[in-house]
């Protein structure tokens, strides 16, 4: 058999991925394992949702359509946005891709040359070093500051004369951080004097808590387009992960490159599935809110109860608490937190992440998604098993 290119030879798997594998396999044995792993709420997709795709099958919009997808489900987009961050983008700078994951990995094939550098934040989310590795490119990992905050000063000494790009992640998936303005503002102008791209993955605009209005990168600066490419979905705002919708807001000159590439590769993206994503943006905010004030009392229960264990940051969105676990490894009752992660697993029966997926080994990853029950009932065999 051929060996495969080295390109795949260097992807570190999915350790969700791996997780859920075990999950599988100690649920098939017939154990109750409750997850902490999952990147998605248990909530159901909103019916109106589901009927409006319903409606576009029966209607047989069922053929290929544009590589940078539906002109209307765009209308809107720009709408939602516009309304959103004050600004005046048009549907000439959306792409839609299939979820944001895809978006992403598009963005890098269009940025990099071999050997360019791309500056990642610790903790980020597992997929950004891999896609950038995919793309040829090479991260250059950056630590935080205190409270899992961006270290302008460290990401200053990262940019060198390779530097391509600078991936952000806010709300944060693993930590649940909100970058503030201030603070994205100095980045904003380090990008432009270095001529680098941001690239804001804002997955989580969606789940904001306490109140507080979403914003993205873009807002602060909407003339900033040349060196910025924001990056949302509908996977975790309407509950529709299934349906692999996101889209990037760019430059027309970057969405264009974006759609030579698309054009080559998955073509457009599931046709009947944006009459879905259509039907999402004409739900009110107040429609969506309950889902959001549940989320919120989840973070809150999951944050109150994990507390008691380990030390942990309250999350301003997101789905995650990712808490420090480095004193039960200083105590020698683990090695790493891989380690922790699959005992807890094996013998609490509650699937977590290791932080090492995140870039931050001392850490955590428990996902506060699932009903309140299981929060209570996983926080029980956790405390029980410590
Ligand atoms: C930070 C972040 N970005 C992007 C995604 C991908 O979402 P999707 O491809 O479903 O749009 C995820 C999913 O977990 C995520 O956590």
């Amino acid at each position: 058999m051929p060996s495969p290119s080295d390109r795949i030879k260097e992807i570190v798997p999915s350790k969700s991925l791996e997780i859920a594998l075990k999950v599988l396999k100690l649920r098939e044995e017939g154990h109750d394992v409750i997850g902490l792993h999952v990147g998605e709420a248990d909530f159901d997709t909103p019916s109106t949702i589901i009927k409006s795709t319903q409606k576009a099958l029966s209607e047989n919009k069922t053929k290929y359509d544009l590589v940078q997808g539906n002109l209307e489900l765009r209308q809107s987009i720009a709408q939602r946005f516009n309304y959103l961050n004050q600004g005046s983008i048009t549907p000439q700078n959306i792409i839609l891709g299939n979820g944001s994951k895809h978006i992403l990995y598009n963005i890098f094939q269009s940025l990099l040359n071999p050997g360019d550098e791309v500056i990642i934040p610790r903790p980020y989310w597992v997929t950004f070093p891999e896609s950038v590795k995919l793309a040829g490119g090479v991260p250059r990992f950056v630590a935080p500051s205190k409270g899992f905050q961006l270290d302008l000063d460290g990401i200053r000494e990262a940019v060198g004369p390779k530097t391509k790009a600078l991936v952000i992640n806010s709300p944060n998936n693993p930590s649940g951080v909100i970058y503030p303005p201030h603070i994205l503002s100095q980045l904003l102008t380090l990008a432009k004097e270095h001529d680098f791209m941001i690239i804001s993955d804002e997955a989580y605009e969606g789940f904001i808590y306490d109140g507080e209005r979403p914003f993205s990168l873009y807002s602060l600066d909407k003339k900033a387009l040349n060196n910025t490419i924001t990056v949302q979905s509908f996977s975790k705002t309407f509950s529709m992960t299934g349906f692999r919708i996101g889209y990037a807001i760019a430059s027309n000159s970057w969405v264009t490159h974006l759609k030579n590439l698309g054009g080559h590769q998955v073509g457009n993206i599931c046709t009947f599935a944006q009459y879905g994503a259509l039907e999402a943006l004409s739900l009110s905010e107040g429609e969506m809110r309950p889902y959001v004030h549940e989320l919120q009392e989840r973070r809150d229960l999951a944050f109150n109860l994990f507390s008691s264990l380990f030390d942990c940051y309250k999350p301003q969105g997101g789905f995650c608490l990712f808490p420090n676990i480095s004193k039960y490894i200083e105590e020698g009752r683990f090695t790493s937190s891989q380690s922790m992660a699959l005992e807890i697993l094996e013998k609490a029966h509650v699937a977590v992440l290791p932080g090492e997926a995140f870039g931050l080994p001392e850490h955590l990853r428990l996902s506060f998604t699932p009903s309140k029950d299981d929060i209570k009932n996983a926080f029980q065999k956790i405390k029980d098993f410590l």
